[in-house]
């Protein structure tokens, strides 16, 4: 199975994100979302797009010039999962927001979403990732929480390659 993982940064912590998740997997690329044309994208099996939040619950700035190329690919029969990085207390009611409108690029490009992730343990007030108690992928917190972003990856990563089985 070959994995794309792909980033949007604007300070580096989800570019970061991005490299320990390509470490865990055999067969994957990482690469900014910045270049990727269509093609790239669906160039895998597997997808991992990755967000930062800015604004107050935008999407990362590479991100939102990148979401058309997402929505108008042909991503049917491929799997894709989200990780987003904020901060839950400073912006505690758009907590890593800039996962949806990943989310519907991808699934309005025939993708299915794997790898969402319990919102336990996180203490913001609100967030449009969150679907009941679960985000729509991995939400990590370099500001508040980055003791656990690692050990948060690897369960992840772990528990991508159990659904995907
Ligand atoms: C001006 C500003 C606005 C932000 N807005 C949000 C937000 O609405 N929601 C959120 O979860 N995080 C927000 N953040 C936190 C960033 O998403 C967080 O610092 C993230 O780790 C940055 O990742 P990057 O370096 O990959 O861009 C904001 C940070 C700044 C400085």
């Amino acid at each position: 199975m070959k994995t794309g993982i792909f980033y949007g940064s604007t300070t580096g912590n989800t570019e970061n994100a991005a490299e320990l998740i390509g470490k865990l997997i055999e067969d994957s690329q990482v690469q900014s979302i910045a270049s990727a044309s269509k093609s790239d994208l669906e160039n895998y099996d597997l997808l991992i797009l990755g967000t930062s939040t800015w604004g107050w619950g935008e999407l990362q700035d590479d991100w939102a010039d990148a979401l058309d190329n997402v929505k108008s690919a042909d991503l049917s029969g491929k799997a894709v999962a989200l990780f987003g990085l904020g901060d839950q207390e400073a912006y505690t009611d758009t907590f890593v927001d800039g996962l949806l409108p990943i989310c519907e690029a991808a699934l309005a490009a025939g993708a299915r979403l794997v790898g969402k992730w319990p919102t336990s343990g996180y203490h913001h007030q609100g967030s449009t990732a969150q679907d009941g108690d679960f985000f729509l992928g991995l939400a990590l917190d370099e500001e508040n929480q980055s003791a656990e972003t690692e050990e948060r990856i690897n369960r992840w990563v772990d528990q991508l390659f159990t659904e995907l089985r």
